[in-house]
């Protein structure tokens, strides 16, 4: 009899987590305003707002925590961490930053002038933020076929090279900073981006005289969808398949709390040395010394750690197969997602499920709600609330894809708590007809306001 699948760690600590009633989930998220990042923890069961610093940190991080070294300048746990970066992403030049958006702060306080253009495939939100915080204009290349949901293609986060070269031949290279590729892409729904399609990105930046960036929060998972699914690296490993992807970057920005499991962390690396210089200046102004940035050295040392681990196929294998699970739960009671199963979430298609809520009332925004009231289960939302508003004409911008994103924490949760997060949706879809009123926004920032945005039931 051939064995089951088992996860390749066993469980040293717990935490507990509480079941609640309906009636108090109501309460609850009446008093959140309807915002399910406003909810104390406590008051969720099933927690799949994010995958990001969520995970479960190994015997051998915590150990490495233990030996951290808190120097202000030249902490050995900044070498250790030095010497990761350098072994498994391959570059020679980085600075530690408190996250992943702090990178991206530091990277383009240094590059980015008003009116600048930085193509790439979907950005995140944090990314594009940055982007218009700074009056320049990200523009997304990501193939036409990442918004069918239903389409089963091996490589849905891929970059249109036809869309890029569009964009690289319409305007001089001085004013695009860089190209950005996010592996994997999130916004498209943790799909991956193959090492053929960062092949072509890498030959058309070198073309143009465009630096490439890879935004790397998710590298690792990106890399084991290389090796399951790419002709040629199937006998490769992670490391090597890894190596090769940075190849072809010049610059990275890494959330660390995802694919280095670590619950706070990241950094921006570098191939070049005058521009890691340039950017020094940033880091000192708005993260700390060089040598630390915005993180204390036990932090590093876990980070280092975790760059290994994190890196392993193993541990990738039962991350992965984990969100497939819930995948084929899913499949069993035919509700719709993007397909196939990305990275670190599944993407549950909204639209596809709440037909009777008009897109103004926050179609996927609605089914989170939904879904928090049936059982104490925290997705987010990836529609028009996170879209935002035109920076220009300030009207909202209506995606093509309204996706309620049920992030898989690392090492966190087990499958039995998959079953639950299913059958939850399944009781939601059962009565998906009677759900006709969506919500509207009292109160939002203007930038950024999925995450503290304030809502009323639309009717
Ligand atoms: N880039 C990508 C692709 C991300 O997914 C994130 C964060 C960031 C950059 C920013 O990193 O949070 O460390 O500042 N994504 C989280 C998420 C928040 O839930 O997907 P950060």
């Amino acid at each position: 009899m051939e064995l089951p699948f088992a996860e390749s760690y066993r469980i040293k600590m717990v935490e507990n987590i509480r079941k609640s009633t309906r009636e108090e989930r109501e309460q609850w998220i009446r008093e959140a305003k309807y915002n399910l990042f406003n909810l104390k923890s406590d008051y969720v069961f099933i927690d799949m707002l994010t995958d990001s610093g969520t995970g479960a940190m190994s015997d051998q991080q915590w150990a490495a925590l233990m030996l951290g070294d808190e120097s202000y300048g030249g902490a050995r746990s900044y070498y250790n961490m030095k010497e990761a970066i350098k072994e498994i992403l391959g570059f020679d030049y980085f600075l530690p930053t408190h996250q992943g958006r702090a990178a991206e702060n530091v990277l383009y306080s240094t590059i980015i002038k008003e009116g600048d253009i930085l193509p790439g495939n979907s950005h995140f939100d944090t990314t594009k933020g940055h982007i218009e915080y700074r009056r320049a204009i990200p523009i997304d290349c990501t193939i036409d076929e990442a918004s069918d949901t239903q389409l089963e293609i091996p490589f849905k986060g891929n970059v249109d090279p036809f869309k890029l070269e569009a964009v690289l031949k319409k305007y001089p290279a001085e004013k695009i900073p860089c190209v950005i590729l996010t592996v994997t892409n999130n916004t498209a729904g943790g799909q991956p981006v193959s090492m053929q399609n960062i092949r072509e990105v890498s030959a058309l930046c070198k073309k143009y005289g465009v630096a490439l960036q890879i935004d790397s929060a998710r590298f690792a998972e990106n890399a084991y969808f290389i090796k399951m699914r790419e002709k040629g690296y199937a006998d490769k490993t992670i490391k090597q398949i890894v190596k090769e992807m940075f190849g072809y970057a010049d610059i990275m920005t890494m959330s660390s709390k995802k694919d280095a499991i670590v619950n706070m962390g990241g950094f921006v690396a570098f191939k070049n040395e005058a521009l890691w210089k340039k950017a020094q200046m940033f880091c000192i102004m708005n993260e700390g010394f060089i040598t630390y940035g915005g993180m204390s050295g036990r932090d590093m040392n876990a980070l280092a750690q975790g760059l290994h681990e994190g890196t392993e196929f193993d541990y990738l294998e039962t991350r992965i197969k984990q969100v497939e699970y819930l995948g084929a739960r899913l499949d069993g009671y035919g509700i719709p997602y993007q397909r196939p199963v990305g990275g670190h979430a599944i993407f549950v298609d909204a639209k596809k499920i709440l037909t009777n809520v008009p897109k103004e009332e926050f179609i996927a925004q609605t089914l989170g709600i939904e879904l928090y009231l049936e059982a104490g289960v925290r997705g987010v939302e990836i529609g028009a609330m996170l879209a935002d508003r035109d920076p220009v004409t300030r009207e909202n911008r209506y995606p093509k894809l309204e996706l309620l994103r049920l992030a898989v924490s690392r090492r966190t949760y087990t499958n039995n708590h998959m079953d639950v997060v299913a059958a939850a949706l399944k009781n939601v879809y059962d009565r998906r007809d009677t759900i006709t009123r969506g919500y509207r926004i009292v109160n939002e920032f203007p930038i950024m306001r999925h995450f503290t945005v304030e809502l009323e039931p639309a009717h």
